[in-house]
């Protein structure tokens, strides 16, 4: 375990490299170590940081911030499962797309449409992350973690996790829960999901020019990597925390008066309850963000719902500016409201 509790600098743990600094940083390598932290002693409040990949510190932390550096990627063989189903237990600190490669060169389905996303495989779990029609809810079995309230360790489920868009229980439980691990569910049994956008056209593409090969989690894991390199610059070389925005859900009536407004075809996605998504990325584009920029932070030219840091030199301000003006545009023009991805810190 490691424990600093002099200012601890942020710009490193954080993948919009803004400059910020905690007044603690513990670093746990085992659930163990949880159980043997006295919490009350440490700066308050104490925050959980995975990979930093979904995070926006607005300046310095006065608290603890505290990374389960809880590896292993272990199948489960005492799991009682469905026919095809392979149980996996993930450290909270591993990489999620290390992962995703992992059940991919396994020939494992479940996880390739999440191939390439940012960030850690508890921090996954947390905040239920998506793509390309998958979401981390759609393959979680179980998660241990740390309950601060009763100090002992605690197993939770799906259904006690209340998941939705981005969302969980856990975002709103005021740190109680200390994500440790995760059991994943992998299948051995194909089960492409194809249906988002263009995956299925790009796999028929691919797979008609190279008869040889057959679909596999490795070819669709491919394809997802490729299509999400040619729209989000990798954040190792260009600081950004993935979508900003949420996409916002509508009642039909009004994705039909934005119709009418705009005179032209609105991308959405039709949900139940006669709801409808609107993609916020189509929104920001309508209202010529795309490319602007705000100091050294840009809307990403390539995919206008992030927001990234071209410089290198972005300030949280040039960022929050940049979110003010576009939710006042979106609002002004569509009468929505944008609410961030990003947990503003
Ligand atoms: N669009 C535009 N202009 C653009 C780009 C996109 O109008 O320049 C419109 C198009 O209509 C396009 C639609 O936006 O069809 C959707 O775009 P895309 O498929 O790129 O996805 P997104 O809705 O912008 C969401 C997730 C991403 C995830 C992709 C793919 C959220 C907040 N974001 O983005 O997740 O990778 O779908 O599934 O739901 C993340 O959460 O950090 C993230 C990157």
């Amino acid at each position: 375990m490691i424990t600093e509790t002099t200012a601890f600098d942020l710009s490193r743990r954080n993948t919009f490299r803004l400059p910020a600094k905690c007044a603690a940083y513990v670093e746990v390598t085992s659930p163990e170590d949880l159980l043997g932290i006295d919490f009350d002693s440490l700066p308050q409040p104490v925050k959980v940081i995975g990979g930093g990949s979904n995070l926006l510190l607005t300046g310095d932390f006065p608290g603890t911030m505290l990374h389960c550096d809880i590896r292993g990627i272990d199948p489960l063989e005492e799991d009682v499962k469905k026919e095809g189903d392979i149980h996996v237990m993930v450290g909270a600190g591993e990489s999620f797309d290390s992962f995703c490669q992992w059940a991919a060169g396994r020939g494992l389905w479940g996880v390739e449409n999440l191939s390439l996303i940012p960030g850690e495989a508890g921090a996954a779990a947390y905040q239920n992350i998506g793509a390309y029609g998958v979401e981390a809810a759609d393959v979680v079995v179980r998660i241990n973690a740390f309950d601060r309230a009763s100090g002992k360790m605690a197993v939770l489920y799906p259904e006690d996790c209340d998941y939705g868009y981005r969302d969980s229980m856990f975002k709103h439980s005021g740190g109680r829960y200390i994500i440790t691990s995760v059991v994943y569910r992998l299948s051995t049994l194909p089960s492409a999901r194809l249906g988002y956008g263009g995956v299925r056209g790009r796999v028929e593409q691919y797979l008609s020019m190279n008869p040889d090969e057959s679909l596999t989690p490795s070819l669709v894991r491919g394809i997802i990597i490729s299509i999400r390199s040619e729209k989000l610059p990798p954040v190792e070389e260009v600081g950004s925390a993935g979508s900003f925005f949420c996409n916002p859900v509508v009642p039909r009536c009004h994705y039909e008066r934005i119709v009418e407004k705009e005179g032209t075809q609105v991308p959405h996605y039709d949900l139940p309850g006669d709801m409808v998504k609107i993609p916020a990325a189509w929104m920001i584009e309508r209202c010529a963000f795309k490319g602007v920029c705000r100091g050294g932070a840009q809307v990403c030219p390539t995919q206008p719902l992030v927001i990234i840091n071209r410089t290198g030199e972005a300030t949280a301000g040039d960022i929050l500016s940049l979110e003010e003006d576009i939710t006042k545009a979106v609002f002004e023009r569509f009468g929505i409201q944008l609410h961030p991805e990003v947990e503003h810190i």
